[in-house]
């Protein structure tokens, strides 16, 4: 069959593998190819034993593979071929250098856009799907443009807004889809392109056009507001411990306003993930060097409330159980950094559980799909460590339980049976506040959760 049009991504991680599987499923007259230096990734990606878990993926992966929707690692093969590509690499915080521990690295966009123009023998559109700095896509189209074959190639920006858990449901309904480009004519001929993929099955007023410039910026500020929020939440359960008020029923008053929404009012032990901390970080780069201090420092409020978040949970877990941990085990309901993936990246529970390490307890650690992550993440502390897919099993003569991650399992489980098989006085920590309190206390737990104080 003869494809309308071929599609390239670079880059088949867990934002470059959803996105084209619902591409390719949604245009059948597309030609989808996703490409990765990583060969075992891509192997993965051709079997059922994919490389990311993440709800509903297979089946739209199954409707598509073979079909219009190719997995490979013949990198220059397919540049050269395609029409439209798709740069989904990851944009890491850069480690060294100027900028270090805040700006984003930018190398492996970089060495994309080259390998870009070295295998390219005609023009292309190439459309930015990592989150960048605003003004990336200026870099881009010197690099891309500067070349002797006299080809030309026109930078779209196409941010993603799919969260993980959820990612085949954002990508198949989204809020809006957001596509930046020049304002020059063959810029929007360019963006036209574009939106006609998406139009194969998001309705006509969710594509938003904007130029370049607006595209890049907003997805870094979708990012900060949305982790603010968590911040801002999570500042104020700080201050409910202290005077008896209790943040859910805080949530509830607040988010029934529309102008606030009820929507990530959720006060935890901080939020976590690949790109939350990472983009604020970025961002608060990009302010600084441009002169923008007090933004900066807006902004970097953000990260330091999660840290706070984070080391108030620890401190509170030492007070409570009468300030030693050494020798106690613990058990960790959860390593995902949310629930609904196996990802470990940025999660919460990697700083909590390092934190419980130095003061010298002993970890079980149980997590429906993140183990094998939160393995490699500790793998310099396994002695004392023990990792099992049995909650019960993690709870067996420990002190305490502290919940992680909200996944619904920890919502049904027998926690009398838990509770008897434990040491006492029984601890329970909810760092997410999924737990039915009053029962858990009613049980004999001594009960600890995130904004709330039952004295
Ligand atoms: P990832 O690490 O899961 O995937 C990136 C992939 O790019 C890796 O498999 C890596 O091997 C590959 N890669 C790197 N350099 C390459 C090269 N030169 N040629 C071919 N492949 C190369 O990262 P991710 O989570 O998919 O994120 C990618 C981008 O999308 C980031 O900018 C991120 O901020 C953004 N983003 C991520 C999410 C998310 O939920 N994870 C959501 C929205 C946006
Ligand atoms: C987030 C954004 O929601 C996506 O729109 C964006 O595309 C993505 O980042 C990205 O750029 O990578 P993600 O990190 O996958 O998606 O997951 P979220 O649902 O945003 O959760 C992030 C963290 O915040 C998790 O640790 C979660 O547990 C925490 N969280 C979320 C809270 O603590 N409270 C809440 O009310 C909501």
């Amino acid at each position: 069959m003869g494809f309308e049009k071929k599609i390239l991504c670079i880059g088949a991680g867990y934002v470059g593998g959803p996105t084209m599987a619902v591409i390719a499923a949604k245009s059948p007259q597309v030609k989808v190819t996703v490409v990765d230096i990583n060969e075992e990734k891509i192997k993965a990606w051709q079997t059922d034993q994919l490389p990311i878990y993440e709800p509903d993926l297979l089946a739209v992966v199954q409707k598509a593979r073979g079909k219009n929707l190719f997995f490979s690692t013949e990198i220059e093969k397919n540049i050269n071929d395609a029409d439209i590509i798709f740069v989904s690499v990851n944009t890491p915080t850069k480690t060294f250098g100027e900028g270090a521990g805040k700006a984003s690295d930018l190398q492996y966009i970089e060495s994309t856009a080259r390998s870009i123009i070295a295998a390219s023998n005609s023009n292309k559109i190439v459309v930015e799907k990592s989150t960048l700095p605003v003004k990336t896509a200026s870099a881009l189209e010197k690099i891309l443009n500067n070349n002797d074959k006299g080809l030309k190639f026109e930078v779209l920006s196409n941010p993603e807004f799919l969260a993980e858990g959820s990612a085949i449901r954002n990508l198949e309904f989204p809020d809006r889809v957001l596509i930046g480009s020049r304002e020059t004519e063959s810029g929007i001929n360019a963006r036209q392109q574009l939106v006609d993929i998406y139009l194969n099955w998001v309705p006509r007023e969710k594509i938003i056009e904007s130029n370049v410039w607006s595209s890049e910026l907003s997805k870094l500020t979708a990012n900060a507001f949305l982790a603010q929020k968590i911040s801002s939440i999570n500042s104020i359960s700080a201050l409910c411990e202290k005077t008896g008020a209790d943040v859910g029923e805080i949530s509830k008053a607040i988010g029934a306003d529309n102008r606030i929404g009820n929507k990530f009012l959720n006060a935890s032990i901080g939020f976590g993930g690949s790109c939350f901390k990472k983009d604020i970080l970025n961002l608060v780069y990009i302010c600084e060097s441009l002169g923008l201090i007090e933004v900066a420092a807006y902004w970097e409020g953000v990260i330091k409330i999660n840290e706070y978040q984070e080391s108030r949970f620890v401190k509170r877990m030492l007070a409570s159980m009468f300030n030693t941990l050494a020798g106690k085990k613990i058990a960790l309901f959860g390593f995902a950094f949310k629930a609904n993936t196996g990802d470990t990246r940025e999660t919460p529970a990697y700083y909590i559980a390092r934190q419980l390490l130095v003061e010298r307890a002993n970890l079980s650690i149980t997590d429906p799909k993140a183990i094998p992550n939160a393995k490699i993440d500790l793998m310099d502390f396994v002695d004392n460590i023990k990792f099992t897919e049995d909650p019960y099993e993690a709870a067996k003569e420990a002190d305490a339980i502290a919940v992680m991650t909200e996944w619904d399992l920890y919502k049904t489980l027998d926690y009398q049976k838990l509770f008897d098989s434990m040491r006492k006085p029984a601890f329970l920590f909810d760092g997410r506040n999924i737990l039915d309190h009053n029962e858990l206390m009613n049980i004999g737990f001594d009960v600890h959760a995130i904004g709330k104080s039952f004295d």
